[in-house]
């Protein structure tokens, strides 16, 4: 059977494949998908909520060899939620390419694309998602590979600092993260497509920061973006939004310790944000996280109106309906 061509820009592989005007697209999309779930909630007109819900559907294959919960989910729900359906081949050892017989990736990508429109790839190596996007002529969204890039993640925190806060370009943005971290590289990357008026990086002093990221820092700086580095998280709670993740875990002093031991000491760790910090200083930043949350954010900040990561969870959900819908009309990336 002869094999489609490839059209070019069909992947999104990293933060480097989306433009400005693909960005504007996306959020365009994930606007109206919020407003037609408003419109889905309220009672109205019948035609046009069964033509929202009566969409030929599509097959999104979710391949994904290492753990997930809000990627692997979030695209299955932005697959249903489209009118489409996914095809769970998360756990690559009960497929035959894991098995000792071991098929090889062509063969099995070949047969998985045979049933699908559609793949996202999560996986722990760097590699395996480019891989995919050169031997198939599907469309592939790379859901997180090893530690180099999560380009959805960062399309979702810059939806939610955009619906949370307003327009990045007013806004001073901190991040405090392992500078290795693939959000975090794909965040910044990103952000050159609005930089924010500011941007504070919060990382380890004794660590050097990660190259592709003080690559993507310099370029920030060029743009016209203030750039500083803090190494206390109590330095960036002036500015509008923190997006906090963890630093290198095995430093955090208390993360082995019992849960008494822990309550003594997260109001001196540098790098663990909890309510009294935030009360302490009078903060209002908006406190963003891609979870899972590890030590560097406490349960008491929950409860206080910096929290944002869980209303961003939820706006996770019309940018990834939006990712979909435009890569399943062939619209290509254009960065
Ligand atoms: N934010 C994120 O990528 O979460 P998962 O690892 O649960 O998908």
């Amino acid at each position: 059977m002869q094999r489609p061509n490839y059209p070019s820009g069909k992947d999104l592989l990293g933060a480097d494949s989306v433009s400005r005007d693909d960005l504007d697209d996306i959020f365009a999309r994930a606007e109206r998908f919020l407003a037609e779930e408003d419109e889905e909630d309220s009672p109205g007109d019948q035609p046009a909520r069964l033509h929202l819900i009566r969409r030929r559907p599509k097959v999104i294959a979710t391949l994904f060899d290492q753990r997930s919960t809000r990627t692997r989910l979030g695209f299955q729900a932005a697959a249903l939620r489209l009118g489409h359906q996914s095809l769970d081949v998360y756990d690559t050892d009960r497929s035959r390419m894991g098995s000792a017989t071991g098929e090889t990736l062509d063969d099995h990508i070949r047969t998985v694309e045979a049933y699908s429109d559609l793949i996202v790839v999560r996986s722990h190596t760097e590699s395996l998602p480019y891989q995919i996007g050169r031997l198939s002529y599907l469309p592939v969204v790379n859901a997180g590979n090893g530690a180099d890039e999560h380009p959805t993640q960062a399309l979702i925190d810059l939806f939610a600092i955009r619906k949370l806060r307003g327009d990045v370009k007013d806004l001073s943005i901190a991040l405090s993260s392992d500078t290795r971290a693939r959000f975090a590289l794909s965040f910044v990357k990103m952000l050159r497509l609005s930089p924010p008026r500011r941007f504070t990086l919060c990382s380890l002093p004794d660590v050097p920061i990660n190259p592709p990221m003080r690559e993507a820092i310099a370029l920030l700086a060029s743009l016209g973006c203030k750039v500083s580095f803090v190494h206390d998280v109590r330095d960036t709670l002036e500015h509008d939004v923190l997006i906090i993740q963890m630093q290198d875990m095995s430093r955090f002093a208390h993360a082995s310790l019992g849960s008494e031991a822990i309550d003594k000491e997260i109001e001196t760790e540098p790098f663990t944000l909890t309510a009294k910090k935030i009360l302490d200083a009078k903060s209002d930043t908006l406190i963003l996280n891609p979870l899972p949350r590890f030590a560097e954010l406490d349960v008491s900040c929950d409860a206080l109106p910096n929290a944002g990561y869980f209303r961003q969870v939820k706006l996770s959900l019309p940018v990834r309906m939006a990712i979909l819908e435009r890569m399943l009309l062939g619209i290509p990336w254009t960065g």
